[in-house]
């Protein structure tokens, strides 16, 4: 990094010297010459362009890799602790839990060495002589069983190693073929014609009974949840006894004011007029007890939601006894 300011700053100089060449938006330095970034640029790209001359053997790699790379690798470059895995994993990408290695996943031998080159090992980059990226690269060909032992990786041969899952991946061409479909002024109104209802799905007898079941159940169990907070007071189910409310068993449908408990006059009162829980009486009473009756002993604010109204009397429903 600070070879690569000086280099800017030699640069800057240089340009100031020699004449009215400052440029870009501060006046300052000049644009890079082509050999000055060849010197800089490591970059090796998937038809080999980059790739400076040499050549390892995965012997050689073996043993490097085991003196740089396995304490985070593994000798086998299998990983160790939560540190990436190098080797095998060929067949795996459509598993659950897939292992994405070079040699399974990864398309171009190039970014292999690339990466090796540029930023391995870990913590001290830079550091491997071109011929020692070669013979790492080789080793993970073979801990993958892409090559046999006895290989040697050059810039000659670098081409021919067929990678498992070079043709795994898709070009992005959304620019090409999506954009245009979203990038046009949007619809706001009328943008699709009206739909016509034509026949309904029970009226076909197309709603499987499992569905309508399963519906049921799922309202039961979300009404069971909500009578949680009518616990502390009610009890349903068997042997279920009058406690802070009466027992709701067989609640829905049947006069109020039924148990022999103490109720207010209140209720006493409406239960004398005739009052019957039926559906929409209790999802009244449920919603706003006080609102509704008046005297109401019954201590508690009310169901917020319409959903649950109707849960816990599907649930009390459910509880004849
Ligand atoms: C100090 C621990 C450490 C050492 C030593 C180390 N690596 Fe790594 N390596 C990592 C970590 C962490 C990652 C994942 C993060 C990253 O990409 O930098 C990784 C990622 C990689 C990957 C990419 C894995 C993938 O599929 O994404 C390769 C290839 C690799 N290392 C090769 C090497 C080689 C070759 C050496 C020895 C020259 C080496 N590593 C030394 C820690 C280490
Ligand atoms: C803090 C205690 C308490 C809570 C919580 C409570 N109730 Fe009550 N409930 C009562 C009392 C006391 C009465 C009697 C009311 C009266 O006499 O005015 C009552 C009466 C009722 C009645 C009429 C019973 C009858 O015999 O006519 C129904 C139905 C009822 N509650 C349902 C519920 C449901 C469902 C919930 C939960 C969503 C609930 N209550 C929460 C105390 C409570």
């Amino acid at each position: 990094m600070s070879k690569w300011r000086d280099l800017m700053i030699c640069a800057a100089l240089a340009a100031g010297v020699s004449g009215p060449v400052w440029s870009g938006p501060y006046f300052l330095g000049r644009p890079a010459e082509p050999d000055e970034i060849a010197a800089w640029n490591h970059e090796v790209q998937p038809d080999g362009t980059g790739l400076p001359l040499g050549q390892g053997a995965v012997e050689d790699g073996d043993v490097l890799f085991g003196e740089r790379c396995a304490a985070c690798h593994g000798d086998f470059a299998e990983g160790v602790g939560n540190w990436p895995t190098l080797s095998g994993g060929i067949g795996t990408l459509g598993d659950e839990d897939p292992v994405k290695t070079v040699g399974s996943y990864w398309p171009y031998l190039s970014t292999a060495w690339d990466f090796i080159h540029r930023s391995k090992p870990y913590g001290n980059a830079q550091t491997l002589e071109v011929d020692e990226v070669y013979s790492l690269v080789a080793f993970l060909l073979y801990s993958s069983d892409l090559v046999e032992d006895d290989f040697v990786l050059s810039h000659e041969n670098f081409l021919d190693v067929k990678m498992p899952n070079a043709n795994g991946f898709v070009v992005d061409d959304r620019a090409a073929t999506e954009y245009p479909r979203f990038s046009g002024p949007p619809c706001m109104r009328d943008c699709r014609a009206p739909v016509k209802i034509t026949k309904r799905a029970t009226d076909l007898d197309l709603t499987p009974e499992m569905m309508v079941a399963t519906k049921e159940l799922d309202l039961l169990a979300q009404g069971e949840k909500v009578f949680a907070k009518c616990k502390a007071c009610h009890q349903v189910g068997e042997g279920a006894r009058d406690r802070v409310g009466p027992a709701l068993n067989g609640i829905v449908g049947a006069d109020a004011a039924r148990a022999d408990f103490f109720y207010s006059d209140g209720m006493r009162a409406a239960a004398k007029a005739g009052l019957v829980w039926d559906h929409t009486e209790l999802a009244a009473y449920l919603a706003n007890p006080k609102a509704y009756l008046p005297g109401t002993r019954m201590n508690f604010s009310g169901l917020g939601s319409q959903a649950d109204i109707e849960a816990v009397i599907a649930f009390l429903a459910s509880q004849k006894g």
